[in-house]
């Protein structure tokens, strides 16, 4: 139990599902209130229930990150609700895989409007109140390929170097506010996220998707996929008084896959 979670107000974006989901439900085990959101309410009230069934609070309310107005309403409802965000985790995302000559001008637009211009748009909402407070946390969930790149991800792997460009950034203009920014740069995860890329690759190459897994595994020496739990782990860490320390880094959770 990290004791000055407790009553904390958290925002995890995506968390319906996946990597946000547990994210979620680790801060909710540390008694922090969390505020889960997507832009699927029956998928959020499913994991609101499960915070909630641990005897913790929870508030599920739908945002589009990309769209600038949906984030405004949002940042309204939590404040009227539960109060100034103090914990912010950009976690949500898409990561379509394509080739780029076949990626179309509007998928490019996609990407880039929900991973990074929606990692901003948050940033820009929330980072005030948390300066004006004395104390804040901004975790960014980037990716491995915000270091390296992978073939048939152009969009995906632009837009998380600049999530951690923004995030290196903010964290230089924050440091003496008591904030502080960082990103976690996950490998291959256990996610649907992953398991729709490697029904992808199974289609494009003619293998079985166990085979299609087995190359992700394969890129990592612990050749295995990371369980979301190892990212919210990570998250809860950063998000607790001991890392204060720490800003503007970017943490591999990745078994060892990539080493910068
Ligand atoms: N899985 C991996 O291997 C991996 C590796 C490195 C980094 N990451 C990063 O980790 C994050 C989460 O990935 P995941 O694997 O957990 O993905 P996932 O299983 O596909 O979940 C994505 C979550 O984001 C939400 N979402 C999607 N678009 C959104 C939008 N425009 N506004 C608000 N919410 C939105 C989804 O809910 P709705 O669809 O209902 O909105 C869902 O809750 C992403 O940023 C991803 O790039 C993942």
């Amino acid at each position: 139990m990290i004791e000055e979670l407790k009553g904390k107000i958290v925002l995890v974006t995506g968390s319906s599902r996946g990597i946000g989901r547990s994210i979620a439900l680790a801060f909710a085990h540390h008694e922090a209130k969390v505020v889960v959101t997507g832009r699927t309410l029956e998928t959020l009230e499913a994991v609101a229930a499960e915070i909630r069934n641990l005897g913790n609070q929870a508030l599920p309310l739908t945002c589009d990150v990309g769209r600038r107005e949906e984030v405004r309403a949002l940042a309204q409802q939590i404040r009227s609700q539960f109060g100034a965000v103090q914990i912010l985790i950009n976690n949500a995302g898409l990561a379509p895989a394509v080739s780029f000559l076949e990626m179309e001008d509007r998928l490019w637009d996609e990407v880039i409007n929900v991973n990074l211009t929606g990692t901003y748009n948050c940033c820009k909402l929330f980072l005030p109140e948390m300066i004006a407070a004395r104390w804040g946390r901004i975790i960014n969930i980037a990716s491995t390929l915000s270091k390296v790149a992978y073939s048939h991800t152009a969009a995906y792997t632009s837009s998380k170097h600049a999530v951690l460009g923004l995030t290196r950034a903010l964290a230089v203009e924050t440091a003496r506010s008591g904030v502080t920014v960082n990103a976690i740069c996950p490998g291959y995860v256990d996610t649907e996220l992953t398991l729709k890329n490697a029904r992808l690759m199974a289609e494009k190459t003619g293998k079985g998707l166990d085979e299609a897994l087995e190359i992700f595994k394969r890129t990592s020496p612990q050749k295995r996929l990371i369980a979301p739990e190892e990212v919210a782990d990570l998250a809860v860490l950063l998000a607790s008084e001991t890392t204060k320390g720490i800003t503007g880094q970017a943490i591999n959770v990745d078994g060892g896959a990539v080493m910068v």
